[in-house]
C-alpha cells in the first residue's frame, strides 16, 4: 500500500500518537560507565527524573550502546549495566511508575540511528563539540565512527519514543538541537513521523562541583577524592568532605570568592531542604570544621538507605531480571510502532507486499 505523505506535526504534538495518556512524555538516559553514580548525577539529574515519574509519561534508560563508543571491557559493561538499573531504582526510579530499560534490549535504537545517519550531513555531525573534544583526547585517527555517530544514536533514542521533553544538562544541548533538526528534516521529507522534542529545564537543578576543585563540575572522570559516589562508605564520605578544598577565612557563607564553601552549602541545602541563608545563620559562629562534620553526617544519612536498597535489589537477581524484561517490553511497544512508520516513510519494502 502506498504511503500517503502526511503533513508534518506541530512542534509539541506527536504526529498521531494514540491518546492513551494525556501526560507529556519525557525521556532521558545515563551512561553505565565508571564506578557508579555520584552526587552530581543524583542532585543534578536523577532526582528530577524521580520527581517527574507521576506527572509525566517517563522513559528512562541505560545507554549501553553509547558506552561502547570508547574502548571498554565487556564483563565490566555487563556488570555496570545491571548495577546501573539497580542503582537508579535505589535512587527512586520505580518501574511501576516509569518505563525503565536498557538501550540494547531494544534493537530499534540501532535501526533508527542508521536511518537518521542517512539524513545527517557529515559537516553537521562534524560540528558536535563533544565529539571534537573526545576525538582530540584519543590518538590521532583512533576515534571511531561509532563515536562520531554518537549524537545520531542519541537522536534515535529520543525520537523513537516520541518524547515531548528531554531533561539534559548543558553539555547535551547541542545533541538535542541536532535531534530537533533531524526530526523536522525527516518529517518534512517523509511525512510527519516524529515529535520534535524540547529541552526540559527543571525548576530546581543543583550544579554540584568537584570537592577538590570547586571550579569544575563533579564528574566521574575526575579523581575520586573530589567525587562523592552514592556507594561510598561512611568513612570515605567523611574523609572526602573533611579534605574538601575550602577557602581562606573561616566564615561559612555562600559567595563567589568562596566556591568550596558555597558548594558544600549547596550540597547540605539540597540534602536537608534547608535554605542557604538559614544554614549560614546556623554556622555563623562555628568555623569550617563543625560545618564539614555536619555535611558529612548529612551525606552518610542520605546514602545509607539508598545503599541498603541497592544491595537488596541486586541480591534479588530474578526480580531484577523481571524488571529488565518488563522494561524492554514496554519500550519495544512504542519503539516498534515508530519504526514501522519510519520504514514506511523512507520507502523500505514491506515483506510479503506486492504493492507500494
Ligand atoms: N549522551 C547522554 C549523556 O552523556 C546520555 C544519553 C544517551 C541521553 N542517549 C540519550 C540523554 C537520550 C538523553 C536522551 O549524558
Amino acid at each position: 500500500m502506498p504511503v500517503e505523505p502526511t503533513s508534518p506535526p506541530t512542534e509539541s504534538k506527536s504526529a498521531d500518537r494514540p491518546v492513551l495518556s494525556p501526560k507529556p512524555r519525557v525521556l532521558s538516559g545515563i551512561q553505565p560507565t565508571g564506578i557508579g553514580f555520584h552526587l552530581g548525577n543524583y542532585l543534578g539529574a536523577v532526582r528530577n527524573w524521580v520527581a517527574m515519574q507521576d506527572d509525566f509519561d517517563a522513559f528512562y534508560f541505560v545507554p549501553d550502546m553509547h558506552a561502547i563508543t570508547v574502548p571498554h571491557d565487556p564483563a565490566t559493561l555487563r556488570r555496570r549495566t545491571r548495577e546501573s538499573i539497580a542503582e537508579l531504582m535505589a535512587l527512586g526510579l520505580d518501574p511501576a511508575r516509569c518505563t525503565l530499560f536498557v538501550q540494547s534490549h531494544v534493537p530499534e535504537h540501532a535501526e533508527l540511528a542508521w536511518v537518521l545517519g542517512c539524513i545527517t550531513a557529515y559537516g553537521e555531525a562534524s560540528r558536535m563539540t563533544q565529539f571534537k573534544d573526545k576525538a582530540a583526547r584519543s590518538e590521532l585517527g583512533a576515534a571511531t565512527v561509532g563515536l562520531f555517530n554518537y549524537p545520531v544514536l542519541q537522536a534515535a533514542d529520543i525520537l523513537l519514543y516520541q518524547a515531548d521533553q528531554v531533561p539534559v544538562g548543558d553539555d547535551q544541548r547541542q545533541h538535542l538541537e541536532l535531534t530537533r533538526d533531524l526530526a523536522k528534516r525527516f518529517n518534512s521529507r517523509f511525512g510527519g513521523t516524529f515529535t520534535v522534542p524540547a529541552p526540559y529545564i527543571p525548576a530546581r537543578s543543583a550544579r554540584i562541583a568537584d570537592l577538590q576543585d570547586p571550579s569544575r563540575k563533579m564528574s566521574k572522570s575526575r579523581p575520586p577524592a573530589g567525587t562523592v559516589y552514592i556507594q561510598d562508605d561512611p568513612k570515605a564520605l567523611a574523609k572526602k568532605v573533611r579534605s574538601a578544598v575550602t577557602d581562606t577565612g573561616r566564615e561559612v557563607r555562600a559567595a563567589e570568592e568562596k566556591p568550596g564553601i558555597s558548594n558544600l552549602l549547596n550540597i547540605l541545602s539540597t540534602l536537608t531542604g534547608r535554605g542557604i541563608v538559614d544554614l549560614e545563620a546556623t554556622y555563623a559562629d562555628s568555623g569550617y570544621g563543625a560545618f564539614k562534620a555536619d555535611v558529612a553526617a548529612a551525606l552518610v544519612e542520605f546514602v545509607a538507605p539508598i545503599q541498603q536498597r541497592y544491595r537488596d535489589i541486586l541480591a534479588d537477581e530474578a526480580g531484577l531480571d523481571a524488571v529488565l524484561v518488563a522494561g524492554a517490553a514496554k519500550a519495544t511497544a512504542v519503539a516498534a510502532d515508530t519504526m514501522r512508520r519510519v520504514r514506511a516513510g523512507v520507502g523500505f519494502l514491506p515483506l510479503g507486499s506486492r504493492s507500494g
